[in-house]
């Protein structure tokens, strides 16, 4: 199984969702590999400082990007890409090894309409593409909005939401994930839910 995850929209929740996912698989007993695309280097500074996790992380680049994915699919069971924020040749070859693409997307009109490259090359590559909608109020109308917008547009959604929510972040800051913090929590019960509709979505 290989997921990318891009978002041309800064601060989606790209980073966060993979680790948080990566982490869900490597508890059921899955080996992970995390591929970083994204010059912030964030994905690689958190495989590094987190100790919940056996977990391969490989920093890619340019023409190197398809064969390293290809590489670490090979022995990983799941391989999680974090993809560069702008579309670049490099987000359209880590799509093309893709088997699903995930766009994080905040529940705010200026993210929807931001999906719109990704979606459109995923749709050029043939790779299924998904919106999460992540960060998302207790309640609020304007996600229906949101939701209703996306659906218009032709943009597939899951059916889990991730809320905004501090273990999020907490997790990351603390050499793990919400999964490690001790309790079962709603962004526990999330982030399974998550894994369990992505598994069904691939057959996997
Ligand atoms: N569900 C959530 N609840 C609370 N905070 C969240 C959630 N998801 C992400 N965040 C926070 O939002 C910020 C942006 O998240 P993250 O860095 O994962 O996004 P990104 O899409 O990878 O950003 P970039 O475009 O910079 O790579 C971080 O501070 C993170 O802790
Ligand atoms: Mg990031």
């Amino acid at each position: 199984m290989i997921i990318a995850f891009a978002q041309q929209k800064g601060g989606a929740g790209k980073t966060t969702v993979l680790a948080h996912l990566a982490h869900a698989w490597g508890l059921a007993g899955r080996s992970v590999g995390l591929v970083d695309l994204d010059t912030q280097r964030s994905l690689s500074m958190w495989a590094q400082a987190q100790t919940v996790l056996e977990v391969e992380c490989v920093e890619s680049a340019g023409w190197r990007a398809g064969s390293d994915i290809k590489d670490l699919a090979r022995k990983c069971e799941v391989t999680l890409i974090d993809c560069p924020g702008n579309a670049s040749n490099l987000l359209e070859a880590s799509l093309r090894e893709s088997d699903l693409v995930i766009l994080p997307c905040q529940p705010s009109m200026l993210d929807a309409w931001a999906t719109a490259p990704v979606l459109e090359m995923a749709t050029r590559e043939k790779t299924p593409a998904r919106v999460l909608l992540n960060r998302v109020p207790p309640r609020g109308g304007l996600v229906d909005e949101v939701r209703t917008a996306l659906g218009e547009s032709g943009a597939a959604l899951l059916d889990t939401t991730l809320g905004n929510r501090v273990a999020f972040a907490a997790g990351l800051a603390r050499g793990t994930t919400a999964l490690g913090l001790g309790r079962t929590s709603r962004a526990t019960q999330e982030v399974q839910a998550l894994r369990t509709e992505i598994e069904a979505l691939l057959n996997a």
